[in-house]
């Protein structure tokens, strides 16, 4: 197993964080072991704000066969219609997954296209966007706790929107996914649509949306929409901001520290007057 000391602004993408104990587990057996002592869960670190003072804890990432992907037809579970694939590991980046569904004409993530996760992590957040989401495609999964695998089928857990009901710190090691057989040339059509749909969002450094799209009078609104009508685009904090382009996100100028991303959110916060649940994750 791989252990290494690193500082976090490398493997997040907002790129902050202090330096933490990363382990590397590539099956259960390593898995154990790096769980035998406190520990959090990396997957693409897409929705961390980590202490610039690191963490004590172990950090720990799924490799080797546990990011590995196998979208083989299962030929007893599949039908005409829909294809059971084989199992695809927590660790596996969620763009790459996407590309080889898309180029196998494998129909179903095209929504989770640009989601810079793992597979693990979206499945543990049940990320998406509005052309679908991670649960919409899973068949069953694979979640270790307490040093056991257990399988699950979806139906067994309460999940929703962006979430999975998975308790903190269960690992999910790996899914299998039911996708519809397609083509690859529409697979790519409702990918280019998706897409479109994220064009206004930054590309510089973020951490994707800040806060979950809050219920108002039973509707889900856009936070990001609410926090623009608040004229807080533009809002800093030290090399924090929230985007020109779209109100829920943070960027980093360059060098922000997570006590500035934090300072910004309250600020958004106490300035808006719907209650936001944050979507990142504080790591401290
Ligand atoms: N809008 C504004 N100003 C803004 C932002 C949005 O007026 O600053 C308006 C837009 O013009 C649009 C509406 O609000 O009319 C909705 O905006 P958008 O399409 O960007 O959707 P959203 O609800 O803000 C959600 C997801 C995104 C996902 C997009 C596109 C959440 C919290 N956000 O954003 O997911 O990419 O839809 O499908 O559910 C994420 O979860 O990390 C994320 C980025």
């Amino acid at each position: 197993m791989k252990v290494e000391r690193q500082p976090l602004s490398r493997l997040t993408t907002l790129g902050v964080g202090g330096e933490c104990e990363v382990w590397t587990a590539r099956n259960l057996e390593e898995l154990l072991e790096a769980t035998s002592a406190p520990y959090r869960i990396l997957g693409g670190g897409s929705n961390l704000v980590v202490s610039d003072a690191g963490l004590e804890q172990r950090v720990i990432r799924l490799g080797g066969p546990y990011a590995a992907e196998d979208l083989e037809r299962d030929p007893v579970l599949s039908s005409e219609t829909l294809h059971i694939t084989g199992w695809v590991g927590g660790g596996r980046p969620l763009p790459g997954l996407v590309r080889t569904a898309q180029k196998r004409g494998l129909s179903g993530l095209e929504g989770m296209v640009g989601i810079p996760a793992q597979v693990g992590g979206a499945v543990w957040m049940n990320a998406g966007t509005r052309y679908g989401e991670m649960f919409d495609s899973l068949y069953e999964l694979e979640v270790v706790a307490n040093g056991v695998a257990r399988i699950y089928a979806p139906e067994e857990l309460n999940y929703g929107y962006r979430s999975s009901g998975i308790p903190r710190n269960d690992i999910v090691t790996r899914v299998r996914l039911k996708l519809a057989p397609s083509t690859p040339a529409e697979v790519e059509t409702r990918m280019v649509d998706s897409d479109t749909a994220r064009k206004g969002q930054p590309k510089a450094r973020t951490a994707g949306c800040a806060f979950k799209n809050p219920t108002v009078s039973g509707k889900k609104v856009s936070a990001g929409m609410l926090i623009d009508q608040a004229g807080l685009k533009g809002l800093r904090v030290g090399n924090a901001m929230i985007a020109l382009e779209h109100g829920n996100f943070v960027v980093n100028l360059g060098g922000a520290k997570s006590e500035d991303i934090k300072e910004l959110l309250r600020q958004v916060e106490a300035r808006l007057e719907v209650a936001l649940e944050w979507e990142y994750e504080l790591w401290e």
